[in-house]
């Protein structure tokens, strides 16, 4: 198993290293008991002696006791190691991603993220768990068995010795086949869990466009694919049992000839043929075990790569040592931005951005979808970090700010934004969690939220269920705006975010940011020009690049497409009065 991965173990190693001592003395028991019985058959049922008989069927019984309870201690144990194992790593892996950058999610998907985090770690778990107790068992149990029948025959201890190996190969062979279609199985189960996942999180908009019939069939597809492939697997491994038991009946057939043969030739006694044929059972049972937690470990493999992978990323941004921790002004500075979302070499999604805001101004910023407008302002809290150039904050490159504090000035509120399950109060105070019920309450007036929060019957506990789906798409983003002012932030960044929002309080909003956060710098991407019409500076976005800055009317006349938008949107507006 991964060695990396093992680290994880932590303050679980007790009981790892405890389950294979009390399984050895487990399979120690299970030696001696044969022994005892073959005694009691040959001497004391030979020779008519109950007192001795009685004696060894008592040691027989706290024998088998003792075996009993150091077996279900072991297995006890190796429970509380592979569960405490799984749980120390999905905690590893948790933390790891919550330091993940944007980047660094882009690679891996969210379905690969939750599959990683249970199906991967289940897997992992038994085989650990199979791995503590039964590797160890096989071994002790196959050689102390083999001592054991070589004392009382030789020929049939060879015939074990050859048994063993060709057993072991033939059930090594049937794992290794079947191996690659439990490899194949996990990965269709990455598309299952998709599929799934993006079915439930969707379901309204599935049932809006009437797309169930077409999701049926969606799953249904993926679901006899992991179906066909855990048939494949299981039909090569079910191979095991039949070839196991012809074994097992071949070699007890063997040695019942060559042990009655040395009855009757008196070199063996009927006691000792009942004892080696018990020893013989248990060395194929213990291959069989070996070969089933291979299969295990082989399936586990896969878990494992697909979790370090996890756990190797490295987290694009950390801290340096000498991180600034103080945000002096909301300025911001682009010189030379180029940015690609693959990275250096990549497709530039931002092209030679040069861009220069004062604290305190109001920025709209306007342009079709897609033309970078989101990308621009994620370099700005570094959600991404720039692929050539830089962007400064207060006159700071914004790689040079520890990221808490960059992040706590800079508040945005993103396209995608969620809510969480939660009271209104807990939501908003994300964006601060010591404010006070007045502060929450104030921010929410100004973001134009108090009106209908008011109106809710629970008012501020309103509890918020499923990410925002019970409050309207405008409410949503107002508490989203509200959590964003919580945090007092030098530069607000809104990113289409009063789309749902009508005009009227979408003016408030903009009203109130004016009067009450003067010195912060507001930036508003929106798709009315009405939203930033008034705005100090007017950014034009076009295909990555800036078309053209300025404000309302300098744009009008120098900027064709802002011209457009703004004669087309306002003529729109007096065609509908
Ligand atoms: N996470 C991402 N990974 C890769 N490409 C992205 C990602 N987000 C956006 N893009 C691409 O970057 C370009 C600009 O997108 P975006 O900034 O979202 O535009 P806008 O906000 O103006 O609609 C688009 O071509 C889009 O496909
Ligand atoms: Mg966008």
């Amino acid at each position: 198993m991964n060695r990396k991965l093992l680290r994880s173990v932590r303050e679980y190693k007790r009981q790892t290293i405890l389950t294979p001592v009390l399984v050895a003395l487990e399979v120690l028991m299970e030696v001696i008991i044969p022994l005892l019985m073959a005694n009691i058959i040959d001497v004391g049922i030979e020779q008519g002696d109950m007192g001795y008989i009685i004696r060894l069927g008592l040691l027989l019984v706290v024998l088998a006791m003792a075996a009993l309870v150091f077996g279900a201690k072991a297995g006890q144990l190796a429970a509380i190691a592979s569960a405490g194992y799984a749980k120390n790593l999905r905690h590893d892996i948790f933390y790891k991603v919550q330091d993940f950058s944007f980047g660094n999610i882009d690679h891996f998907s969210t379905s690969g993220l939750v599959t990683r985090l249970t199906t991967d770690i289940t897997n992992v778990q038994m085989a650990y768990m199979f791995s503590i107790r039964l590797l160890a068992r096989a071994p002790i149990m196959i050689i102390l068995s083999l001592i054991m029948t070589m004392t009382i025959s030789v020929p049939i201890a060879l015939l074990l010795l050859v048994t063993i190996p060709v057993l072991g190969g033939v059930l090594i062979y049937i794992a290794k086949k079947a191996h690659p279609h439990f490899i194949q199985v996990f990965d269709e189960y990455d598309v299952l869990n998709n599929t799934v996942q993006e079915n439930v999180n969707a379901a309204r908009v599935v049932k809006a466009y009437v797309r169930e019939e077409h999701e049926k069939e969606k799953f249904g597809k993926i679901s006899t694919i992991v179906f066909d492939l855990f048939t494949k697997a299981e039909k090569i491994v079910a191979w095991n049992s039949p070839i196991m038991q012809f074994t097992v009946y071949a070699v007890v057939l063997i040695m019942v000839l060559i042990g009655g043969k040395s009855i009757i030739g008196g070199t063996m006694l009927t006691g000792e043929l009942t004892s080696v044929i018990v020893y013989a059972i248990q060395i194929l049972s213990s291959l069989m075990m070996v070969t089933f937690v291979f299969v295990q470990i082989m399936i586990a493999e896969a878990s494992t790569d697909r979790i370090s992978e996890v756990l190797d990323e490295v987290p694009e941004m950390e801290d340096a040592a000498d991180a600034v921790a103080d945000v002096p002004n909301g300025d911001i500075d682009f010189e030379h931005v180029n940015f690609s979302y693959s990275g250096e070499g990549g497709n530039l999604s931002l092209k030679d951005v040069n861009l220069h805001i004062k604290s305190g101004q109001i920025v709209g910023i306007i342009g079709g979808t897609g033309s970078a407008k989101s990308t621009l302002v994620q370099l700005i809290p570094r959600l991404y970090d720039v692929t050539e150039g830089s962007v400064k904050v207060g006159g700071i490159d914004v790689r040079k700010y520890n990221l808490k504090a960059l992040r706590d000035q800079v508040s945005v509120v993103l396209q995608k934004n969620v809510l969480f399950t939660g009271s209104i109060y807990e939501n908003v105070r994300w964006g601060d969690e010591n404010a006070s019920d007045e502060e929450v309450q104030r921010v929410c007036k100004l973001a134009q939220a108090d009106g209908f929060i008011q109106e809710f019957p629970a008012k501020y506990e309103t509890m918020i269920v499923e990410g925002g789906n019970n409050v309207s798409g405008g409410q949503k983003q107002r508490l989203c705006i509200a959590r964003a002012l919580l945090k007092k932030p030098k530069i607000l960044i809104l990113d289409d975010s009063t789309s749902a929002v009508d005009t009227k309080t979408d003016a408030l909003i903009r009203q109130a940011f004016r009067e009450e956060i003067p010195d912060t710098t507001k930036i508003i991407i929106a798709q009315r020009v009405s939203s930033v019409e008034d705005a100090d500076v007017i950014i034009v976005m076009e295909n990555g690049e800036i078309n053209g800055i300025g404000t309302s009317e300098e744009l009008l006349k120098t900027n064709k497409i802002y011209r457009e938008v703004y004669e087309s949107q306002v003529k729109g507006d007096a065609d509908n009065e």
